[in-house]
């Protein structure tokens, strides 16, 4: 399967790449299978993400699903970029190779690990709110996480 045009306009063109330096919350997450690392940079106004930036060390599918998670999270509250699910962002873009699908959990992952960060800068527990990231749980198998 080829990519999709979304995919490779998204790999040439990606939008919302950099950093914030006054960010709210940072999540970084890498990728088992590959190696490959996300860093995503969010600035929240109350519970709106006013600004996303993204830095991706990785393929062209995870730099387009970067490129789009942080396109559909931009302007949205906590609760919906919460709600963001990889295959939601794979559809955004038409769609991925099977052998490519892992590398969109990696922008679903690095949301949630920003938004996880920015709750833990307030004294608060995120795992109740943002769920079990895989980066903090190493699948322990106890199952408490999900
Ligand atoms: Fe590593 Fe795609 S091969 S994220």
């Amino acid at each position: 399967m080829a990519y999709s045009e979304k995919v490779m306009d998204h790999f040439a063109n990606p939008r919302n790449v950099g950093e914030i330096l006054d960010a709210d919350g940072v999540g970084e997450v890498g990728n088992p299978q590959c190696g490959d690392i996300m860093k995503m940079y969010l600035k929240l106004d109350g519970e709106r993400i006013s600004d996303v930036k993204f830095k991706t060390f990785g393929c062209g599918a995870a730099i387009a699903t970067s490129s789009m998670a942080t396109e559909m999270v931009k302007g949205k509250t906590i609760e919906d970029a919460l709600g963001l699910t990889n295959k939601a962002v794979m559809e955004a873009l038409d769609g991925l190779p099977p052998v490519k699908v892992h590398c969109s959990v990696l922008a679903e992952q690095a949301i949630k690990s920003a938004l996880a960060d920015y709750y833990r800068k307030q004294g608060i527990d995120p795992t109740p709110i943002v769920g079990c990231l895989e980066e903090d749980c190493h699948g322990c198998g106890t199952g408490h996480c999900n």
